[in-house]
């Protein structure tokens, strides 16, 4: 399909992701209509769709990605670290502040770079891959215009478009960046600080113009969760639990207006990392297991790297196993739901859940609806605690129907995407919503590019 597109960026705390869809397809939509993006192409390991959020500063270059990941383990006894959660620096309300703090020493030796730089160079290295991804794309490479958009939870500052105006201008520095350098920042080998430094200040003094819109997260959950339902209304809950953050917001839909019930909004720092060191915590206190120092480091490198898959059967079947040193270390669900920290996430979170749901049974009713929709997104959507949540009643609601929608809905299963996108539908919801969405939900409207269709892949250099 060639013509209009559009195409969202969702960058998360662990995982940046990106989703196209032609113009004006919430209205007729059919699932092929949706391709969300190999950012991560031809690496090994992991889906293709997920793009590691991480910087790693070497001694002589900055490595993106899986690439960052790998190098921050092997110095890992360094006590070096890759920048990962710099989506959390991006929603604080002294964003100007926070981007000219110098990165911590374990993240940047040097002293060379602020927060601003790194975020910088990452978002060069995102658009990058999303250039390459849709490059590679069959449908998308024969588009004769996109327009992007990025998905951003609505910041708590009141201030979005101020916040919209920054993260734009970093989006135009990081464009400017990738412009001087060309695409050797997708080499896993990264780019070397030398090119950085004689390149990156032009482009921080001298940004592209860029245009893109906005799209609040819940919007785009609801977005996907609408589709094909152009002349309805709804009420609904979102959950988002991701990596960094698990975020509640509720929102009423009106055909293609949305609007974002504010006292429902709540962000918890709690998600997916906290819940990994809980259960390595739980492993690693059976001092059987690891005995010293050094097998403790290893085991509780072990248990991260498999952490995804612990938590999906821990979550699906109560129990996990890792294969550790010849033998079988089990992990169960009722010890996590037993850890004192986890019962305290557990009660935070329920509350906050139901005081949200509080103000949309109060929309709901002051409004004559009949039902209101529940809605789990991220990674964490298929947890057993999360479903939980979304079948709760809230009090005094009468006939109010609650309905919980499935985290990953059934046309994710079509046979256009040949069995890859169910199994992290969740986690790629928001970025495929946002790029379903109609511009009538857009926080911020964005303006249209010239596709960069022609050109012939992707320089890769090495410098
Ligand atoms: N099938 C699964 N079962 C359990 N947990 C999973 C599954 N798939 C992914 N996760 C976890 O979900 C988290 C990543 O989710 P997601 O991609 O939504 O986060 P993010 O968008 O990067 O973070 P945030 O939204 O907080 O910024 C990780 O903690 C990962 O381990
Ligand atoms: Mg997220």
């Amino acid at each position: 399909m060639s013509g209009a597109w559009t195409l969202c960026l969702d960058f998360g705390t662990a995982y940046s992701k990106a989703a196209a869809a032609p113009r004006g397809v919430w209205t007729r939509f059919r699932p092929e209509h949706v391709r969300p993006l190999m950012l991560s192409g031809q690496e090994q390991g992991g889906s293709a769709f997920l793009l590691d959020s991480a910087v790693f500063v070497d001694d002589d270059r900055i490595l993106f990605g899986r690439a960052a990941l790998a190098r921050a383990e092997e110095l890992q006894h360094r006590k070096r670290m890759a920048l990962r959660s710099f989506k959390t620096i991006l929603s604080v309300s002294d964003l100007d502040r926070a981007l000219n703090t110098g990165a911590p020493h374990a993240i940047d030796p040097h002293r060379l770079f602020p927060m601003r730089d790194l975020i910088v160079l990452y978002l060069a290295y995102l658009m990058s891959a999303v250039e390459r991804a849709a490059t590679a794309d069959p449908m998308l490479a024969r588009a004769e215009a996109i327009e992007h958009r990025y998905a951003a939870p609505a910041w708590r500052s009141g201030d979005s478009l101020g916040m919209h105006g920054a993260i734009q201008r970093l989006f135009g520095e990081a464009e400017a960046f990738r412009q001087a350098i060309g695409d050797r920042i997708l080499s896993p080998q990264g780019v070397s600080i030398k090119k950085i430094a004689d390149t990156l200040p032009a482009a921080l003094a001298d940004p592209h113009e860029v245009n893109l819109g906005l799209i609040f997260e819940a919007t785009a959950a609801a977005a996907y969760t609408s589709i094909g339902l152009p002349d309805s209304a709804a009420n609904m809950i979102v959950v988002d639990m991701g990596a960094g953050t698990t975020d509640i917001a509720a929102i009423a839909r009106h055909g293609q207006r949305v609007d974002e019930m504010p006292g429902a909004r709540v962000t918890l720092k709690q998600a997916g990392d906290f819940i990994d060191r809980i259960i390595a915590n739980i492993v690693l206190e059976d001092k059987t297991r690891a005995r010293n120092d050094a097998q403790q480091n290893e085991l509780w490198r072990q248990l991260m790297l498999h952490m995804r898959d612990i938590k999906e059967s821990l979550f699906a079947e109560g129990r996990a196993v890792l294969r550790y040193e010849q033998r079988a270390v089990h992990v169960n669900m009722k010890d996590v739901e037993r850890d004192p920290d986890f019962r305290e996430f557990m009660k935070t979170l329920t509350q906050a859940y139901d005081d949200s749901m509080a103000v949309v049974r109060d929309v709901a009713q002051a409004t004559g609806a009949t039902e209101v929709q529940t809605i789990a997104v991220g990674g964490g959507a298929a947890a057993p605690f999360i479903q939980e949540l979304l079948r709760r009643r809230p009090p005094r609601s009468g006939k109010l129907l609650i309905e919980p929608r499935p985290a990953t809905p059934e046309w994710a299963y079509a046979k256009e995407f040949q069995g890859n996108l169910a199994p992290v539908f969740p986690q790629l919801a928001i970025a495929i919503g946002g790029a379903l969405a109609p511009d009538a939900m857009l926080s911020a409207k964005g303006g249209t590019s010239q596709a960069a269709g022609g050109r012939n892949g992707i320089r890769v250099e090495r410098d």
